[in-house]
């Protein structure tokens, strides 16, 4: 394997696992977090740099990658007087994991493209498991001759990694990924309620149908934890919203219909007023348990 200069911005709960997995494969590392105690930790753990500034971390490498929180932040680590754009030479490749609009894909491409450096939007599914095990889902946008000389460097943390398409591509794949979720986890929380209030074995219920056409992810990975009102773990009710937000903005701009995950996303907006935001997405069942 090519030994790369690597640089990886944001070491959040899906990036710090990203990086280790490059560091492990005997990639040289430079990392950058807002938030430095991490940073020194991540070093602490797996060797490599750390920088101060997105720009300082990409200065010297060949592949830089990120995983932040939305929109603005992508703007801000990728755009910004000090951000990694502004450290990165011709010929290189930026990658953002990130799961954000197709809108700013498009916006940090073309930026990239004026510099002479490859952009690639590659939002991942997953999950912090999937991130930790090296197991992600990865949905591509981008020019062909880009992906093909990053794909081999993702490969590290991913299961499967696929281009898409053309700049975006990536983000909007991953919104049908929520949308896809979005009603199915509203229907599981129904079920499972029924099943309650039914008085059936809801464990049962759950062992018997997930061998049946009912079977699914959420089902057999939160069914029981809904049952049993355990939320603190997982994918948070405020990252789930931000992306219903882009679902719901690209739909408005394209016209396809999203009542479902329209009123889900309104469920979410309840949860979070309940103080909720940081529980996991299956929490939605909570809404239905609440007494009258
Ligand atoms: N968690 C999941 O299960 C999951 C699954 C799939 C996709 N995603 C997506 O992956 C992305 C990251 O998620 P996460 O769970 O890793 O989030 P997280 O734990 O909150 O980490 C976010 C990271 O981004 C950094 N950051 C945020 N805004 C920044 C800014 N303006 N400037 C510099 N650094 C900034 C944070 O730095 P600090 O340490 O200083 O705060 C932190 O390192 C999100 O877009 C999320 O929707 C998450």
């Amino acid at each position: 394997m090519e030994t790369r200069q690597v640089a990886f911005l944001g070491l959040g709960v899906m990036g710090y696992p990203m990086a280790g997995h490059l560091a492990r494969a005997g990639h040289h590392v430079t990392v950058y977090n807002r938030t430095a105690a991490k940073a020194a930790k991540w070093v602490a753990q797996h060797g490599g740099a750390s920088a101060s500034s997105p720009s300082a971390a990409a200065a010297k490498a060949d592949l830089v990658l990120m995983c932040v929180g939305n929109d603005d932040d992508v703007r801000s680590v990728a755009l910004g007087n000090d951000g990694a754009l502004a450290g990165m030479k011709s010929g290189t490749i930026l990658v953002d994991h990130t799961t954000a609009s197709a809108q700013v894909a498009r916006e940090v491409h073309a930026a990239a493209k004026a510099k002479g450096v490859g952009f690639l939007d590659a939002p991942v599914s997953g999950g912090q498991a999937g991130a930790e095990n090296g197991k992600l889902t990865i949905m591509v946008g981008g020019e062909a001759d880009v992906y093909a000389r990053a794909e081999s460097a993702l490969a590290h943390y991913a299961r499967a990694v696929t281009l898409m398409g053309g700049p975006g591509s990536g983000q909007l794949t991953k919104m049908v990924n929520q949308i896809c979720i979005a009603g199915l986890v509203q229907a599981l929380s129904e079920g499972i309620n029924f099943a309650d209030k039914a008085g059936l074995d809801v464990l049962r219920v759950l062992d018997v149908i997930s061998k049946g056409a009912a079977q699914s992810w959420q089902m057999e990975n939160r069914g029981k934890t809904m049952f049993g009102d355990q939320f603190d773990f997982g994918f948070a009710v405020d990252w789930m919203r931000k992306d219903l937000g882009i679902c719901i903005a690209e739909g408005r701009a394209n016209g396809a219909a999203l009542p479902v995950t329209a009123l889900v996303d309104q469920f979410y907006a309840r949860l979070q007023a309940q103080g909720g935001g940081r529980r996991d997405t299956s929490s939605l069942i909570r809404l239905l348990r609440e007494k009258a």
